[in-house]
């Protein structure tokens, strides 16, 4: 069984129990959600043939730095950038290298930005000048099975039906999702209780709360679910080599629904 805990008086440390969050926190979730949007609002400007993922991390870095805000990648458990940059077959936690973005690609760009000690985490995916058709699809198809996530985020609701929600959407959509990664309380940690699986059945797992605050980053494969991680200890691929794709929201729970943290009028699908 979960135990809750006022955040106010929770110890700095991940202790199995998931923190309640007030009113002092949404504004300050906002405030950060808000300006990681942006950050990835004005990739879209710069994201190109040609164009590294180093050159992503650079602006990323610059865009947080120059905002007041830390990147929280930046030196978490080792890992040494500002963001994460994940294209075509990389399932997730791409690390931004010389390598440059061509025609035709797909990738996916993560930023967790703290602001006043607030995290704020979200990506999206750019399309690297024209996609072909399957690919937009299963860009199309992912950002709505987050979209369905949301929905679901209400006072009474369980994580499993968030859960159930993308993985039926998913699965009747002939896409899986990836089993390996999931979503995670978030706030004041990086990565706190509870983990936010993208598949499940309705009412398994924690109920929601007003005052929990969490992501929801559903990752979905054209093939099978099957991940692997390259011997850089980080890369996450899929194991069949096809494409994968994930948006990610920072989300609230209110009395009445839910709060997205991270919104943009660019991250909405048409489905
Ligand atoms: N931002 C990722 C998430 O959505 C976590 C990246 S951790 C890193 O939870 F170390 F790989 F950067
Ligand atoms: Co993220
Ligand atoms: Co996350």
């Amino acid at each position: 069984m979960v135990e809750f805990i006022d955040a106010d008086v929770a110890p700095a440390r991940n202790t199995g129990q998931v923190r309640l969050y007030g009113a002092d926190a949404f504004s300050g979730m906002h405030a950060a959600g808000g300006l990681t949007a942006r950050c990835l609002d004005a990739l879209e400007e710069i994201i190109a043939p040609g164009v590294t993922t180093q050159a992503i991390d650079d602006f990323v870095l610059d865009f947080a730095t120059s905002h007041g805000a830390i990147p929280a990648t930046l030196y978490y458990r080792g890992y040494r950038k500002a963001s994460c940059t994940s294209i075509n077959h990389v399932v997730c936690h791409g690390i931004p290298s010389n390598k440059a973005l061509k025609e035709g690609d797909v990738v996916n760009v993560d930023v967790t930005l703290i602001l006043d000690g607030w995290h704020g985490d979200s990506s999206r995916m750019y399309r690297v000048g024209d996609v072909r058709r399957a690919a937009d699809r299963l860009l199309q198809v992912t950002l709505h099975a987050l979209e369905l996530g949301v929905a679901q985020v209400r006072p009474g609701n369980t994580t499993g039906d968030i859960g159930y929600a993308i993985q039926t959407y998913v699965e009747g959509e002939r896409c899986s999702v990836v089993r390996e990664f999931c979503g995670h309380g978030v706030g004041r940690l990086f990565h706190d209780m509870p983990n936010i699986l993208h598949y499940g059945r309705p009412g398994d797992g924690v109920r929601l709360q007003p005052g929990m605050i969490f992501t929801i980053e559903p990752m979905v494969n054209l093939g099978r679910p099957h991940v692997k991680v390259l011997s850089d200890g980080w890369t996450a691929v899929t194991r069949d080599r096809s494409l994968s794709a994930q948006y990610e929201h920072t989300v609230g729970v209110t009395p009445d629904g839910c709060e997205v943290f991270t919104p943009s009028p660019r991250m909405v699908s048409n489905l």
